[in-house]
């Protein structure tokens, strides 16, 4: 496994094992790896013959500065995890490196970088085009693997793949969860033990409101999630919202679409956490 810092290195090694024939998988993190990214890395391995794993702690998609400064960085765990995997290149450049000058760009999303997240994170799905628009202008894969875990987030990269004509397929991983059913995220590092037991309660929460959905409208069922959540003590609700799972279009009942998805955020401690589940 090769380890680059600079767009051209990791440019030339790619473009060698493109003209060799090989197809390109590629997975975008930002590091302090855990095994819901290493899924996506074997995903990759089953999927194409070269995989390429960025990490890249990206500025332009925090909008909280605290989160930014207290996001864990662990390159050097993160290479020997996937050192163990299909991984065969890692491109992990410094911030000159990705932005030599700030970045304007302004994506527009419409409606769907509106909504939930869109609406506490002002501004995140715009860091998180401009990097991914980079990034994959760089590596150039044949596919890229996000997880479903970040819904909304693959929604807008493939409205970003469609908008840009990005010669990319975009692969929908799924969400890899603690044994007790709290999905992974780097973010879990910072919760206290006592938090961290607590945080299964939004997953809880969630697997009860799918069973209860049709006997309760949607409104009521909204409501329940969030007065159920907050009852526990160490989690406060930022919002709850079931969507279509294509336009993110909040629904009003249970028969109004086909794929709906309920997405949730919720403030444990000082950590924000994000979860999500299909309603059939
Ligand atoms: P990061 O949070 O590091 O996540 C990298 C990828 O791993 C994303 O596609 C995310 O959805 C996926 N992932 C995270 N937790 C997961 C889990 N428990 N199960 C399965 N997949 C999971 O998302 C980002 O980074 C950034 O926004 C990025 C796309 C890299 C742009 O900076």
């Amino acid at each position: 496994m090769l380890v680059v810092k600079e767009i051209t290195e990791l440019q030339e090694l790619i473009e060698r094992k493109r003209t060799a024939g090989k197809t390109i998988g590629f997975v975008p993190t930002m590091g302090a790896l855990h095994p819901g990214h290493l899924s996506l890395v074997e995903s990759a391995g089953q999927q194409t013959d070269f995989v390429v794993v960025s990490i890249f702690v990206n500025p332009t998609q925090f909008n909280d500065k605290n989160d930014l400064i207290n996001y864990p960085r662990t390159l050097d765990q993160d290479l020997e995890l996937l050192n163990q995997t299909a991984c065969q290149l890692v491109f992990a450049p410094e911030v000159d490196t990705m932005y030599p000058e700030p970045d304007t760009r302004q994506f527009n999303f419409g409606k769907l970088e509106q909504v939930m997240e869109g609406q506490f994170r002002p501004g995140h799905f715009n860091g998180v085009a401009q990097v991914v628009s980079k990034l994959l202008d760089m590596v150039k894969p044949d596919k890229a693997f996000f997880g479903l875990k970040d819904f909304q987030q693959l929604v807008i990269i493939k409205a970003l793949v469609k908008q840009l004509n990005l010669p990319v397929e975009i692969v929908a991983c799924p969400t890899m969860r603690e044994h007790d059913g709290l999905a992974m995220s780097s973010r879990n590092q910072r919760l206290t033990s006592e938090q961290r037991e607590n945080a299964t309660h939004i997953r809880q929460t969630l697997l009860a409101a799918r069973n209860k959905a049709g006997d309760m409208s949607v409104k009521d069922l909204k409501k329940w999630v969030i007065d159920t959540i907050n009852q526990n003590i160490f989690l406060k609700t930022e919002y709850f919202e079931i969507t279509d799972d294509e336009n993110l279009n909040p629904i009003s009942s249970w028969e109004s679409s086909l794929n709906k998805v309920g997405c949730v955020a919720v403030h444990c401690g000082e950590v924000r956490l994000i979860d999500n589940i299909v309603f059939e």
